[in-house]
């Protein structure tokens, strides 16, 4: 074996000789062989099975060459690499034992193998770093992707609230507009639509409504008396009493009104369907146009029913002069539990001064 390869093994591998007996029995001798198994220096021979016993765990190949033997070595770890790693690296030939009459022993240090281990280890540790890098730049554009998509929906949100709220507007005031054109031709006032709508809020708050159907009942409670768009002027406007068959048409006012605001299944619409209906049947059934009692009628056509007359009574009308608000509210009071909801009268009697109030906040202006 030339120098120049036998130092190319050195770099790579680390190599120890030491002479075995017969026995198998190592002797001592002053060399790295015993620091390499971290042994003090024995005095007498020891036994090779003690020497392999240290050697178990490290990363090395002993070879035992005996007396005169020639032997291809090739160093361990390009033995124990796969077929296809083998062509890596380099198949070396050790003859030795020519120069002694005893065995030989020839532990060579897999320095290579570690080597091809940390170098996997380093390449792996590179591949997590990139796939990590990788998975951050990946986490980076789906959180900015997110982002976005967030921002948009806000976006969408908003612009949908907007829109709905729009639509919303332009439903009131078209719902206003309508029940404007129904006091054209009524003869009671326009602001009886107001003070009436307002106290329904009162009566509903204080029974303990919702605020969502407070403003329902607000804007719901306006068109009450729609229906009387469909009413002969004849009889609408007529000065004296109606007869049996002209009121009969006049209750119709009811029907038209609901109507009128059938086909459209939005909160508001079904609010001013119930009360256009049923703001004149009565807690004891004798009302029109259905004649339901109690319960049957919706809490928002008896607060209404309720709200509509007190308004009247208090308010001038071609046929009568307003009453004072204590005899108002005394026949309010009467009406408990036949006209109206025991429940609402209790009610108004609680907020009579908020009512009375409203009535001289919203006077009408020909009074
Ligand atoms: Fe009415
Ligand atoms: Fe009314």
């Amino acid at each position: 074996m030339s120098d120049i390869v036998y130092n190319a093994i050195r770099k790579r591998v680390k190599v120890f000789f030491e002479f075995i007996d017969s026995e198998l029995m190592i002797h001592p001798t002053q060399n790295d062989f015993w620091e390499y198994l971290n042994i003090r220096i024995p005095e007498n021979p020891v036994p090779l099975t003690d020497i392999i016993f240290e050697l178990v765990g490290k990363e090395i190949e002993i070879t035992l060459l005996l007396k005169g033997e020639k032997k291809s070595i090739n160093i361990p770890a390009i033995q124990r690499e796969t077929e296809k790693d083998r062509n890596t690296y380099f198949d070396l030939e050790l003859i030795t034992c020519d120069r002694s009459d005893y065995p030989l022993i020839v532990i060579i240090e897999d320095r290579t193998r570690i080597f091809s281990y940390q170098q996997k280890l380093v390449q792996s540790r590179n591949e997590t770093k990139l796939l990590q890098k990788q998975l951050a730049e990946k986490n980076k554009a789906l959180e900015k992707l997110n982002t976005i998509i967030q921002r948009q929906n806000l976006d969408l949100e908003k612009r949908v609230r907007e829109r709905t709220q729009e639509l919303q507007s332009a439903r009131i005031e078209i719902i206003r507009r309508l029940a404007q054109a129904a006091e054209y031709r009524d003869p009671e006032t326009g602001s009886h639509i107001v003070r009436m709508s307002k106290t329904c809020v009162l009566l509903a708050r204080e029974i303990g409504l919702s605020e969502k159907d407070c403003d329902l009942i607000y804007h719901g409670g306006s068109m009450h008396d729609l229906g009387k768009i469909a009413i002969p002027d004849a009889i609408l406007l007529k000065p004296g009493p109606l007869s049996s068959k002209e009121w009969q048409i006049m209750k119709q006012h009811t029907i038209r009104g609901a109507r009128l605001l059938s086909d459209n299944d939005t909160d508001l619409m079904i609010t001013g369907r119930i009360i256009a209906r049923s703001h004149h049947e009565r807690w004891d059934g004798n009302g029109y146009p259905d004649g339901i009692s109690g319960e049957n009628i919706h809490i928002f056509a008896r607060i209404c029913a309720l709200a509509d007359v007190f308004d009247a009574l208090v308010s001038d009308r071609p046929y009568k002069k307003a009453w004072p608000f204590e005899r108002a509210i005394s026949t309010i009071e009467e009406g408990s539990g036949t006209q109206f909801d025991p429940e609402i009268v209790k009610a108004f009697l609680d907020i009579s001064d908020k009512a009375i109030k409203l009535q001289q906040d919203f006077k009408d202006k020909s009074t």
